[in-house]
């Protein structure tokens, strides 16, 4: 018998051509709390993460910096992996594409799609923007540049293996247009939908004859893949795929349930990717579910414009659960966020320090100070029945609104205590006394049940406090000037 699917999720593969920054923190957070989601509703979960660790653009940062690419991506993939536990990133597989296992079914794949004649010898010519790592057509510029990059492309012109994607657009249309292959939010299956309308899809590129930090095609080794070919499939064999029949190999996780992405990189996903898995007869991603910027100053953070807000800072600053409070509730997924430092420190300590950590201290303390046992209090009676809108917002990764209603409760609990002053109730109607500090705890409690998806040591924490009245600072006010 076949046991449940489980529910597979991947961030993209990062380019390890550059230390991890908040771009990058911010997707994996957004996929570690919905794999902490999924795990809450009862299914198995499988997070897949990793680096991106060939291709000219790899192979030139390497030089200048004096070191072989190979040293360079064992660096820069051990400083993601720090920072995932730093965070507390829960994954499962950690794929890179200088893994041999990778490499092997790579090459596989080419070997197979070429002999079916889907892979072919032609030649491109056209503009290529080594910052994308892709190939650019005149009407994607702007003043003759990448949009993304600020830097004109090259021009390329090469003998190159061709695949060929032509043939299959009416097709990924159509499963787009039914959602067999669900994008979200829906502006950006508008987007791609349009996109498929106007434009004819060309064959692609998928090799390059200069450049030598990559895969070599089997079946000519003057020629390395193209990176995004090599990437895409480590969405498979970071699963554990071998190249052969999904059944036995990773049955149980593909298809994947959720392809989290940045906006910039939808195209290729919504175009190469999935015709790369229907030329191999493999079902296509559940949902590709797109997420906007992080900006820093009205721009995107990225290392080649140098507006980068270090995360290091962040966490030293917020700590891991901090980091994560204000990187999810900055503002809606699916569009850009303006982040600054300032701001972010006022956040912290309007709705962490003084607004939950001060309603668990006041709490904690009017419970001593009056001798009211709040572990006497049948907590788990009040426990919180997930309302579908709550669900609704979670399954659909409305982080920040699903936030917005835990802080309600936080809100309203620290408007309860400066109502109804149960310090001078505890004196004068210990009745009324007893029943506000029942609220309190409750309330108190079902934060803490709802928040443990997004900070679960700080749900823990909370629910010790309310069970052995110990008194601690669960968020340390940050000065500011
Ligand atoms: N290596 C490719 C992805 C291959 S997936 C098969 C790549 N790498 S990347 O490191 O440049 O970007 C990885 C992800 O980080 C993308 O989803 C991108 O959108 C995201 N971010 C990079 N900078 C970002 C921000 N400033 N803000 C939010 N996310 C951004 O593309």
């Amino acid at each position: 018998m076949k046991s449940q699917k489980v529910f597979s999720l991947t961030t993209p593969i990062y380019y390890a051509n550059a230390k991890p920054h908040i771009g990058h923190a911010y997707t994996t957070v957004v996929a570690d709390v919905m794999a902490r989601w999924q795990k809450q509703k009862g299914r198995e979960t499988f997070l897949l993460t990793g680096t991106d660790e060939h291709g000219a653009k790899i192979a030139q940062k390497a030089e200048e910096l004096g070191k072989t690419p190979q040293e360079l991506v064992n660096e820069i993939s051990g400083q993601f992996k720090q920072l995932w536990n730093e965070l507390d990133i829960d994954y499962q597989s950690f794929i890179r594409t200088t893994d041999k296992k990778h490499i092997v079914v790579v090459q596989k794949v080419l070997e197979k799609l070429y002999e079916q004649g889907l892979i072919y010898k032609g030649e491109y010519k056209g503009l290529y923007c080594f910052g994308c790592e892709q190939f650019k057509k005149e009407t994607e510029l702007v003043d003759g540049k990448c949009p993304d990059h600020g830097v004109a492309p090259e021009f390329v012109r090469e003998e190159s293996y061709m695949l060929r994607l032509s043939d299959k657009q009416d097709e990924l249309l159509q499963k787009i247009e039914s959602d067999e292959l669900r994008i979200r939010p829906k502006r950006f299956r508008r987007e791609i939908l349009s996109f498929l309308e106007k434009e004819k899809l060309e064959d692609l590129s998928i090799s390059r004859k200069n450049v030598e930090w990559g895969i070599p095609l089997p079946f000519d080794k003057s020629q390395t893949v193209y990176v995004w070919f090599d990437a895409f499939l480590s969405y498979l064999t970071g699963l554990g795929w071998q190249g052969g029949n999904l059944e036995g190999e990773v049955s149980n996780l593909w298809p994947l349930d959720l392809n989290l992405i940045g906006k910039d990189i939808l195209r290729v996903h919504a175009t190469i990717w999935p015709i790369m898995l229907m030329h191999l007869g493999l079902e296509l991603p559940k949902q590709i579910f797109v997420h906007g910027h992080i900006l820093s100053e009205g721009k995107k953070m990225s290392k080649s414009v140098g507006n980068v807000i270090a995360i290091d800072e962040m966490l030293k600053e917020f700590g891991a659960e901090g980091t994560c409070y204000l990187l999810l509730s900055a503002g809606t997924i699916g569009e850009d966020i303006d982040l600054t430092m300032e701001r972010m420190m006022e956040k912290y300590n309007a709705d962490l320090a003084n607004g939950l950590g001060n309603l668990l201290s006041r709490v904690v303390t009017l419970a001593r100070n009056f001798q009211f046992p709040i572990s006497e209090v049948e907590l788990e009676k009040g426990e919180i029945i997930f309302t579908e809108d709550f669900e609704g917002l979670m399954d659909s990764l409305q982080f920040d609104r699903a936030l917005k209603k835990i802080w309600r409760i936080v809100q309203d609990s620290n408007k309860l205590i400066e109502e109804t002053k149960p310090w001078e109730l505890a004196k004068n109607d210990r009745g009324k006394f007893e029943k506000v500090m029942r609220e309190l705890a409750l309330h108190l409690h079902k934060t803490a049940e709802l928040l443990k998806t997004f900070l679960p040591e700080t749900a823990r924490r909370i629910k010790k406090q309310l069970k052995t009245g110990e008194r601690g600072i669960l968020f340390e006010k940050i000065k500011t000037n």
